[in-house]
């Protein structure tokens, strides 16, 4: 975390409250009882949305990274795809992920809970408190105060995706019961993310560590390590390896086993597999990249914090074929370039960091060397740590050659432009798999940061809160009000809200409404995060003038009700 960084102040449950109040989240199935892990879009959240995808369609598809020059100073070339959710069960076979695409799990036999073996957080109970002075002593010698020797099976267990996440639950009351601790307090956080705190679990005031358990510590001591639901040991069974992937059966007949297929977990392999039909059915050269969005689905075994790990999520993911040579110049351009993207759309300051993967965290298809970062967002269920937004990897020729050698299919490129000279002078061409770079983004994630980053209290304001998004992607772009349903300012406020429809009604919502008195009307206004509001008033009667509402100062200007279209082209730099 940068010095400088505060962690958020907000609270994810008065984020989640006015999601649903305002129509931008429901839990999908409510009116059943919910189903863990999907999320329904409302009005505002579906545009919402929608605007984060098309900008994303536009900056990177239309407009080849907004036209900035790639590392070799040409044009960004980028051509869509929209591909099946369901293809042939031999892809995830090629791609690893019916092998390898596993989270380990754990199961509470008592409770019949699941869990993700490595979101359990220990809670290492240690020193007396009358001690903190020799503790300081040892934590400034570099030394842990509860090293896996002193300590190797925790005290206590909490289910969380961080050291942070499991203090902030054990702030509960009830849960602390159920784990019989007294009392609890967190002092400090450590250099290595570890946090300490002062805990009595039922012998006086110590010193605790909440860390990660290592994986081994799980496999050999499982009966010892004690329940995150009941605090008792011996009802954890060992991890055991869960796919992620979502099945389901193909057609009427024949049974299961033969014809069953798989949702897929990441939109990327429908890429690789028409790297060659895009080849040869476009004018398109490598380097090149291959865009796409659309749904994902996994099924995770703790689906949590909202919309953050759902079980179905929609992806927007960039697979960037380039030679071997220029993969490094190509992975820091995009690397860079996406960082800046999220930057401007209103992710700004030390709520958003970009982190280079150390070599232990590489994925399965990255090699020692080939750069792999990930941008994240300092989510208020993560403060103060990030939660990745974003994924930027060097995938190597992995992809192409899995999918080369299952499929039996040639999937090397020809390139006219390299090898040597012949005797004409022109080059003889070179033959190889493209190296691919993969800016892969969580499109559901883009959202949750922009909703976490919008949201503003403000105790001046009758809605106690309002929502900054960004002109760009807010889902109501302006809002026409007469100030009351009479006088004929209805007659004046129609044609304007027709006019402004008519015009940017592709961008987002243009809002219509004449009930409640202005006020009510603003305040709803700002939790949807409408950036302008023209409202026609007595005045406007008599100088054909509006009255532009900012949302952000609260400013009010008068302008002229023709001029009303062309301000807001302006502000929304269209
Ligand atoms: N093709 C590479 C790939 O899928 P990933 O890091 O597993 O990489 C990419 O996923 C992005 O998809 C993540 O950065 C995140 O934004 C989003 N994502 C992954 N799993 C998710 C989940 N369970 N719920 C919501 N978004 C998820």
């Amino acid at each position: 975390m940068p010095d400088e960084a505060q962690p958020t102040t907000k609270s994810m449950d008065d984020i989640m409250a006015l999601c649903k109040r305002r129509g931008f989240i429901y839990q999908a199935s409510e009116i059943y009882g919910g189903v863990n892990g999907f999320w329904d879009y409302g009005p505002l959240g579906a545009q919402l949305k929608k605007n984060l995808r098309d900008a994303w369609w536009t900056d990177v598809v239309m407009k080849g990274c907004n036209g900035k020059p790639g590392p070799d100073g040409n044009p960004v070339s980028i051509v869509p795809l929209d591909s099946s959710i369901i293809q042939n069960p031999k892809v995830w076979e090629a791609s690893g992920h019916v092998g390898g695409f596993n989270d380990p799990m754990v199961d509470d036999k008592e409770t019949k809970q699941r869990f993700r073996a490595d979101h359990l957080i220990g809670v290492y109970v240690s020193i007396p408190f009358e001690s903190v002075e020799q503790f300081q002593v040892l934590q400034e010698a570099g030394q842990n105060i509860a090293s896996p020797e002193v300590n190797v099976v925790p005290d206590k267990t909490i289910v969380a995706n961080s050291s942070h996440e499991a203090v902030e639950l054990l702030t509960d009351r009830k849960l602390q019961k159920l784990l019989g601790i007294r009392s609890f307090q967190p002092f400090a956080n450590d250099t290595n993310g570890m946090v300490l705190g002062r805990i009595d679990a039922g012998s006086g005031e110590r010193i605790c560590e909440f860390r990660s358990i290592p994986a081994q510590t799980l496999e050999l001591h499982a009966s010892s390590v004690p329940s995150p639901f009941t605090g008792k040991a011996g009802s954890l069974t060992t991890p055991r390896a869960f796919n992620l992937m979502f099945k389901t059966v193909l057609g009427a007949t024949g049974n299961a086993e033969d014809n069953t297929a798989y949702l897929r977990p990441e939109t990327a392999q429908g890429i690789f597999i028409n790297f060659k039909n895009v080849v040869d059915t476009t004018r398109v050269s490598v380097p090149f990249g291959i865009a796409q969005t659309g749904k994902a689905f996994r099924n995770e075994v703790t689906p949590r914090n909202f919309t953050f790990r759902s079980r179905e999520f929609e992806q927007m993911e960039i697979e960037f074929f380039c030679h071997p040579d220029d993969s490094k110049g190509w992975y820091t351009f995009w690397r860079d370039w996406r960082m800046q993207w999220w930057q401007d759309l209103g992710l700004k300051g030390d709520n958003l960091i970009l982190r280079e993967h150390d070599s232990d965290e590489l994925a399965h298809y990255a090699k020692e060397g080939a750069g792999t970062a990930d941008i994240e967002y300092m989510f208020p269920f993560t403060a103060p740590g990030y939660g990745e937004l974003e994924g930027i990897a060097d995938r190597t020729n992995f992809d192409l050659k899995q999918h080369a050698e299952h499929s039996k299919t040639k999937l090397d490129y020809f390139d006219n432009t390299r090898g040597e000279l012949a005797k004409n002078g022109q080059p003889k061409g070179e033959r190889y798999l493209p190296h691919v770079i993969e800016p892969s983004a969580g499109l559901d994630r883009g959202v949750l940061a922009l909703i976490c980053e919008a949201f503003t209290p403000d105790e001046n304001r009758p809605s106690g809160v309002y929502m900054k998004f960004h002109p760009r992607i807010a889902p109501i772009k302006a809002a026409v009000f007469p100030l009351v349903k009479k006088d004929g300012m209805p007659e004046i406020a129609e044609p304007l809200y027709n006019e402004l429809r008519n015009r940017f009604g592709h961008l987002g919502t243009i809002e219509y409404d004449v009930k409640q008195s202005i006020g009510k009307r603003y305040a709803r206004m700002d939790e949807a995060g409408c950036p302008f509001c023209f409202t026609i008033d007595s005045d406007t009667l008599t100088d054909n003038t509006v009255t532009v509402r900012h949302r952000d100062t609260l400013d009010q200007e008068r302008i002229a009700i023709d001029r009303v279209a062309d301000f807001l082209a302006n502000k929304l730099g269209v």
